[in-house]
């Protein structure tokens, strides 16, 4: 008997012996959350994305793609590994929708890897084995009841556009781009009804532009190690791209498919809450800076058809300029918000005072130093990642934000997660006895469900992740999954977060019934 059957024959059982009411209030106390808040078409999922997950970088026909090439360079992965193989999920994918079944999810959130359909881009062949795959990862998503929640790029690109055209700074990339999504809509339309343009372009382009830390690894010799690019220039440039790209493929996702396929399009951000470091009206215009300068940087000209207010002042020429031709696509070119939420900090005025050279402080990042803390006390527990600091409040004070300054669009939170150290000296038991990751997770869908409470339109919830898989730079040295990974075997486990997780939704559908029976 599935457990969702469990679950009814459990409630049809109770209803027959107490009070509905009395029920529902019981099940609302405990495990963090009342999730009869949640609407009742509200999607749960987990996340992934290709090069993370999928191993298999040559099988099929595939082609090279930008991380491919990057983790094969020396010293650019702090273990020295590679995505390679990273979880296998190209080969294990069906074992993968099992144990999505298992946690009772609806959805799943995952990315096409470009370069597995388009080996070349737009110039190549299309590659048949790479439609044939992500054809049989849908329709066995179809086929278990979990909706195919869908990213067309999550920072990997196929390595043919970096070399032949030099990635994002090229305004060429915007007809590769939509070259790719055309035939993506085509093929799998009929079954997907979320598509994300993007994962977080805002890390894409300050960590491969600016820092230099992901690929292309261009930036200024006092941001970071590279040979070639310009920090204060260059991801503006990327940005700007990026931005007519996603205008350019919704307008044809509009026009072409949605009302014959009936999906929806967004984009996803990601999306840190900024405290200000006191309460000087200096920092708390820096708070609202440093989120111009981060996620408003692409929602702004997305809705708005302009940049924000502070990017204009502080860098004119430097900010590309949009035509009368992209202000008409970028009239409120998206149809929900991605958000990936994991983390507060505190952001300090930089004009007024002055800084010590750090994080933030610079033109580029609005003049506001960002730090984690404050008279030597963090603004949250710290994790095994120096960024991610546990702060469940700026849950419900991002959505809220975001609720607030792009007037009630729908909001998933696309990405929300606690990570681990993948110490050698645990044992397996330790890691699967992840306490501090139900934590994390009970508070923050706690003041997720609050700010739905108040109003927000938050329509999904995906944890990242469902396995631990590859973290970029820090390649298999932190683990972020609902399951354990054992990397020599590739063998599955769930982790205490899972049954934690399963336990949330089972509680959730089970309200669901109760109050529909009650009306
Ligand atoms: C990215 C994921 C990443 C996660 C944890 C997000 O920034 O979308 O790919 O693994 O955060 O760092």
């Amino acid at each position: 008997m599935s457990c969702l059957h469990k679950v009814f024959f459990l409630s049809q059982f109770l209803l027959s012996i107490v009070s509905v009411s009395c029920l529902i209030e019981t099940l609302k106390q405990n495990l963090g959350g009342d999730p009869s808040l949640f609407p009742s078409n509200f999607l749960f999922g987990t996340a992934s994305s290709s090069y993370q997950f999928e191993g298999a970088f040559l099988n099929d026909g595939k082609g090279l793609n930008n991380w491919d090439v990057f983790s094969h360079e020396p010293g650019n992965i702090r273990d020295g590994s590679t995505g390679d193989i990273a979880v296998d999920h190209y080969h294990r994918y069906l074992e993968d929708i099992d144990l999505m079944v298992s946690l009772g999810v609806n959805s799943y959130r995952f990315s096409i890897s470009w370069a597995r359909i388009l080996p070349e881009g737009r110039f190549g062949e299309v590659n048949a084995a790479g439609i044939d795959y992500y054809n049989k990862l849908i329709d066995a998503l179809v086929l278990k009841g979990l909706e195919p929640f869908v990213t067309l790029t999550h920072f990997d690109i196929p390595q043919e556009l970096e070399d032949t055209f030099g990635g994002w700074l090229s305004p060429k990339l915007q007809e590769e781009f939509r070259y790719y999504a055309d035939i993506c809509f085509k093929t799998f339309g009929d079954r997907v009804k979320y598509w994300v343009t993007f994962n977080e372009p805002n890390i894409q382009v300050t960590a491969g532009y600016r820092s230099g830390s992901y690929p292309p690894s261009r930036c200024s010799s006092s941001y970071g190690n590279c040979t070639y690019g310009d920090s204060e220039k260059e991801p503006f440039v990327a940005a700007h791209n990026i931005i007519l790209s996603h205008a350019t493929v919704v307008d044809i996702y509009r026009r072409q498919y949605q009302e014959k396929q009936g999906g929806s399009i967004g984009i996803v951000l990601h999306a840190k809450w900024i405290e200000p470091f006191s309460n000087s009206t200096a920092d708390k215009l820096a708070a609202d800076r440093a989120q111009s300068f981060f996620m408003n940087w692409f929602l702004d000209p997305i809705i708005f058809g302009r940049y924000p207010e502070e990017m204009n002042t502080i860098l004119g020429s430097i900010l590309p300029e949009f035509s009368c031709n992209d202000r008409k696509k970028l009239n409120k070119a998206l149809d929900f918000i991605g958000i990936n939420h994991y983390t507060s900090l505190y952001a300090q005025d930089c004009i007024f005072s002055l800084c010590e050279p750090g994080k933030g402080a610079s033109r580029t990042e609005g003049f506001c130093r960002q730090t984690p803390e404050k008279d030597g006390v963090s603004i949250g527990e710290s994790t095994a990642l120096a960024w991610l600091h546990v702060y469940p409040q700026g849950m419900e004070k991002m959505v809220t934000y975001v609720k607030e300054r792009y007037s009630g669009i729908p909001m998933f939170i696309t990405e929300n997660g606690y990570v681990d150290e993948n110490d050698p000296n645990s044992t397996i038991e330790e890691f699967l006895y992840d306490v501090k990751r139900v934590e994390y997770m009970a508070a923050y869908l706690d003041a997720l469900s609050t700010a739905v409470r108040k109003g927000a339109d938050v329509r999904g919830y995906f944890a990242w992740s469902l396995l631990d898989n590859f973290e970029w730079t820090y390649g298999y040295t932190k683990r972020f999954g609902l399951h354990h990974v054992d990397y020599g075997t590739l063998k599955r486990t769930p982790k205490l977060s899972a049954t934690w997780y399963k336990l949330f939704i089972a509680r959730y559908s089970l309200v669901k019934t109760l109050i529909v029976k009650e009306q």
